[in-house]
């Protein structure tokens, strides 16, 4: 059951939507003014506005909305004095992520929807600052993907779009003999998974981080790096690849890995998309449907929808499926298939 939300909170009615939309430009407000975290940790409005130069009642109106709109923030009034702190439901980092990742990433492809509409719709919009500010996150990844890397024993892997570098990072903290190379073409991705690990020399003896496009590996690798590289994973990189009907890039930067890394292991970990499933319940697969729609918005394209889908895809590049594993979280169905190239 990805995703906990009923039916019954699936279909918004015009106002609902609406205040929706008010209520998420006030969250993001929060979110790039670091404010939210300021009300995870509690305190008096007048304390929160001092600290970020708000006005105290101009603060109040603005979280009174989100308390009468939104299950997100408490107020308590006393006196004159008022406090307010994030619903104990919401840790501030999950907020953080996810408004991030829809409002502030993919938020100005969708103030660009007509240009969908016409088929016109452009990768190029997605800002990548706040992009890379999503995936830095303070836990330790979803516990399965490093689960299967300790069981096939992979102690050297290429992260091929690392993001802020959390899977290599959780990795190389958590076993001493594990190292492995970083790539993504997002600067600010690669900034912060560098910073991360500014304070740590063991870390950054045993992680390389390299700013480079997947179909650019050939040049940026070293043969004795590529050589050494045990496995090489994918984790929520390939769906970005789905704006062509034909499916030649997906396929086209699956052949180029097997090109390069013949035999290697390969680690798909991605999503099933749901917006062209006319049977899809959708208030099951709401936080997939807001995820599709900016798969959408941002010209990425929708990845299959099926495990059925994707082989077709692994076929196409003549890589083979070993195994596969399903699971669901954050509302969405996941998958892990591992390959060999
Ligand atoms: C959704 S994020 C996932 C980040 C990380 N793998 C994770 O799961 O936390 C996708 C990442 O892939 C990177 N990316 C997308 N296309 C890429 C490409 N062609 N070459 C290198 N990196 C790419 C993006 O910059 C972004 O950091």
């Amino acid at each position: 059951m990805p995703g906990s939300d009923s039916d019954r909170i699936a279909s918004l009615s015009v106002v609902d939507a609406i205040a929706g939309y008010y209520a998420v430009k006030a969250i993001d407000a929060l979110v790039v003014s670091g404010a939210m975290q300021a009300l995870a940790d509690g305190g008096t409005l007048k304390q929160i506005a001092a600290g970020f130069g708000f006005d105290e009642q101009a603060l109040l109106s603005v979280l009174r909305y989100l308390e009468k709109t939104t299950d997100i923030i408490e107020l308590r009034s006393h006196d004159s004095s008022h406090s307010a702190t994030l619903s104990r439901k919401y840790r501030a980092s999950e907020v953080e992520h996810l408004t991030n990742l829809y409002v502030g990433a993919f938020g100005p492809c969708c103030d660009r929807i007509a240009e969908i509409l016409r088929g016109s719709a452009k990768c190029d919009l997605v800002d990548l600052r706040r992009h890379s500010l999503a995936f830095v996150s303070d836990g330790p990844p979803d516990p399965y993907l490093p689960r299967l890397l300790r069981e096939i024993r992979v102690s050297r892997l290429l992260d091929i779009g690392c993001g802020g570098g959390d899977l290599l990072i959780h990795m190389a903290s958590t076993d001493n003999g594990f190292t492995g190379v970083g790539v993504d073409s997002n600067r600010e991705a690669l900034e912060r998974a560098r910073g991360r690990c500014a304070a740590s020399s063991e870390l950054q003896s045993r992680i390389e981080w390299l700013e480079c496009s997947v179909l650019e590996l050939h040049r940026s690798l070293s043969p004795e790096v590529r050589d050494g590289l045990q496995a090489l994973c994918l984790r929520s990189v390939l769906n970005s690849l789905f704006s062509d009907k034909s499916l030649v890039k997906v396929v086209g930067v699956l052949g180029y890995l097997k090109e390069m890394f013949p035999k290697r292991i390969l680690i798909v970990a991605d999503y099933f998309a749901k917006l062209r499933e006319p049977s899809c319940p959708s208030g099951s697969y709401r936080r997939t449907l807001i995820h599709d729609f900016a798969q959408l918005a941002s010209a990425q394209g929708l990845p299959p929808a099926e495990q059925s889908g994707w082989e077709t895809l692994y076929s196409q590049a003549q890589v083979s499926l070993i195994q596969a594993f399903h699971y669901a979280g954050d509302g969405l169905d996941h998958f892990i298939h591992l390959l060999q190239l």
